[in-house]
């Protein structure tokens, strides 16, 4: 079914402005953050209006009002992954989520080397230098730096799948990977960079017979396809709102919940407790033991607005529609003069972000250029700086899709590129 575009653009005030002068916005960088419709703003104002108060520690009806408000959004935000209420754990965003998951392993580490008795889950959290971290080559920092530190700490060793010179993950090489030292595989669903699409399905299987456990980063995945964590089977999976059409300032972190039972805490601090002495605490159980301090609800309920706005349109619908402007980007692209596609060169596997660079013109200026035609498009390494070396390229422009863009925004974009050629003599 193809998107009432007019009707959806319409939705997000972001487009009424001119930029740059008398220019219509063309918004290519939606991997890096996505805009926002009126439903979301509308939801985050009406909050603060008439719902605001302290969750989990007030009894007066705000208070409470909040409360259920943030509880209703966990419900409808878990329902949309596949995925139960008390396995939802609020972050900031994706960053954080997989910071949490990663500490998990650290402080069990450093808990096991003090004498402390362990649950049969924080077990699996403790690692040295005989342990394993599989990575992939294709993760953005989020999913990198995090298991560096670990590594810093404990000693434990990173390994990574490696990408193939067309783009895509070599799944010839896990059987040698995955190993009984594994501890935990963390992927990339869809690459931000490469716009690869990952098939998780084989590599976690062959994670969960050693008895490793799997954690899905899925932010480029979640906003623009169905993501279902009862069919992909991952133990953790990190998503941001702000990439699908929610506030910034909130993130989830989606866990099993045989293990967030038991997972060592991350944050810590008040309403992650149950009880507190001067020299040690007791803390709540369930999801509640990761939300320390006071959360920021207003964002959780925007992005349970965020939900049911894609929930609307249909996330096959959401997908059917990336792959469409993906395909004719692709197509425009090959076709242009001087302009090679880094990542997959055809639809197989492949999701709406395409890195791309201009012969003799770099990428700076690539964007500096559409910039002033009114495009946005993201230049850099687009913190997947290891993918930009692995690719044997500096930096690259990549336009990313979403709900709001189409055909003709393609058309805006290699025009502009077209006059960026002319303008550089190239
Ligand atoms: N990962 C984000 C991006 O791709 C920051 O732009």
């Amino acid at each position: 079914m193809s998107l009432d575009l007019s009707a959806i653009k319409s939705d997000f005030p972001i487009f009424q402005q001119k930029v740059h002068g008398n220019k219509d916005l063309v918004y290519l960088d939606s991997a890096a953050t996505s805009q926002k419709p009126n439903q979301v703003i509308d939801a985050l104002t009406h909050f603060y209006r008439t719902s605001n108060g302290g969750i989990h520690r007030g009894s007066h009806a705000l208070a409470e009002r909040a409360t259920m408000l943030y509880e209703d959004a966990r419900s409808n935000i878990a329902s949309f992954i596949g995925a139960e209420a008390n396995e939802i754990v609020f972050t900031k965003n994706a960053t954080e989520s997989i910071n949490l998951v990663a500490y998990s392993f650290s402080n069990a580490t450093a808990k096991k080397q003090q004498g402390h008795a362990l649950s049969d889950i924080e077990a699996r959290f403790v690692v040295g230098p005989n342990d394993e971290i599989l990575l992939t080559e294709m993760e953005h920092h989020a999913n990198l730096v995090p298991w560096q530190e670990l590594h810093l700490k404990t000693g434990v060793q990173l390994k990574f799948i490696p990408i193939t010179d067309d783009g895509y993950l070599d799944l010839e090489t896990i059987d040698t990977l995955i190993s009984e030292r594994t501890k935990i595989v963390s992927i990339v669903h869809q690459s931000n960079i490469l716009g690869t699409i990952n098939q998780v399905e084989k590599i976690f299987a062959q994670a969960k017979k050693v008895g490793a456990l799997t954690l899905l980063d899925s932010c480029q995945s979640v906003p623009h396809m169905p993501v279902d964590v009862s069919q992909l089977n991952p133990d953790f999976m990190a998503f941001s709102g702000h990439k699908m059409l929610g506030p910034n300032g909130v993130g989830v972190l989606y866990v099993k919940s045989d293990i967030l039972q038991d997972l060592s805490v991350f944050i810590t601090g008040g309403s992650m407790i149950e009880v507190v002495h001067l020299e040690h605490s007791s803390y709540a159980k369930g999801v509640a033991r990761f939300e320390a301090g006071t959360q920021s609800a207003a964002d959780v309920v925007g992005l349970s607005a965020a939900v049911d706005y894609l929930r609307k349109i249909d996330m096959q619908n959401v997908h059917e529609h990336g792959l469409d402007l993906t395909q004719y980007a692709l197509e425009k692209l090959q076709e242009s003069r001087g302009v090679k596609i880094v990542g997959p060169q055809t639809m197989k596997e492949r999701g709406s972000a395409i890195s791309f660079v201009v012969d003799d013109i770099h990428p700076h200026d690539v964007g500096q250029f559409l910039d002033a035609d009114g495009i946005a498009v993201r230049v850099g390494h687009h913190c997947a700086w290891p993918v930009c070396r692995r690719m044997a390229v500096p930096a690259t422009t990549r336009a990313s899709f979403y709900i709001y863009n189409q055909k003709s925004d393609v058309d805006v974009m290699i025009e502009s590129l077209q006059k960026a050629q002319k303008f550089f003599g190239v």
